[in-house]
């Protein structure tokens, strides 16, 4: 049985980073991630949303602002002091590794529990428990499996941590339409154990039905937001002729 966890919330205020300083690319962005909810980012190709994800996950250093987890700041934090106070990122695009196995792929996620292997072996079972089929196909290459497979790899890999933010960009890019909507519904099933989830994607109509609230980022900067019934009516029209979809 999955326990619910103690859900925490995220606050992200005048985010200020990139990849060349002096030169930012988010320009003071503000996001309020609700506990137990799914929050999504919207915005255009380059709007930063992967590089949004990639400062709250402390891989990419922020040149000012702040991200506060539950009230405690954790801009400047390591990567590791990231994980370990229980975020965790599925980066855009694939990240498997296709020559490593199943079994091997989704250990990588346990690096914290590195040091005590009785405890990174139960995490792995666990996480097969909740995945039967990848416990089947656990000595296989990564690499021969499916596209739908690969991203259940890739999202066992997440939870073995057992993390209580999930950022998650673009999950169903690739996907057929049968095994994307099995992967929104994971996230739902995910956020009803309690999990924070903040997920960025460009299937706006899939990744507005399961949201609770939606920001949209153009440029950097905040553009609109609102709840989910506020992106269903006219304005999701707005944002879907605006995004040329
Ligand atoms: N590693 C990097 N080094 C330098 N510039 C980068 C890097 N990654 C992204 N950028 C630039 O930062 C800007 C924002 O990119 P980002 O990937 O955050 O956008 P995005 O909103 O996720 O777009 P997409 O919808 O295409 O994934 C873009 O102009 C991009 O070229
Ligand atoms: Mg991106």
């Amino acid at each position: 049985m999955i326990r619910r966890m103690d859900a925490v919330k995220l606050d992200v205020q005048k985010l200020v980073a990139g990849y060349i300083p002096g030169h930012p690319i988010l320009h003071g962005v503000n996001l309020k991630i609700a506990p137990g909810q799914i929050t999504v980012v919207l915005g255009p190709n380059g709007a930063g949303k992967s590089t949004a994800l990639r400062v709250l996950a402390g891989f990419l250093a922020a040149e000012s602002g702040s991200v506060r987890l539950d009230g405690d700041e954790i801009v400047d934090l390591p990567t590791y002091r990231h994980i370990e106070s229980g975020i965790a990122l599925l980066p855009q695009g694939h990240s498997v590794f296709p020559d490593l196995t199943v079994a091997e792929n989704i250990e990588l996620g346990g690096w914290i529990l590195r040091g005590d292997r009785r405890r990174l072996h139960q995490a792995v079972d666990d996480v097969f428990t909740r995945y039967p089929h990848l416990r089947d196909l656990r000595n296989k290459s990564a690499g021969s499996l499916s596209g739908g497979q690969q991203r259940t790899v890739e999202i066992a890999r997440l939870l073995v941590s057992n993390p209580r933010v999930l950022l998650i960009d673009e999950p169903s890019v690739g996907l057929s339409p049968v095994i994307a909507s099995q992967v929104y519904r994971e996230l739902t099933a995910l956020k009803a154990e309690g999990r924070t989830i903040l997920l960025v994607d460009q299937d706006i109509r899939a990744a507005i039905r399961i949201a609770d609230y939606i920001y949209v980022l153009n440029s950097g900067k905040n553009e609109i937001e609102g709840d989910r019934a506020a992106f269903e009516g006219d304005l999701g029209a707005l944002v879907r002729g605006w995004l040329g979809v």
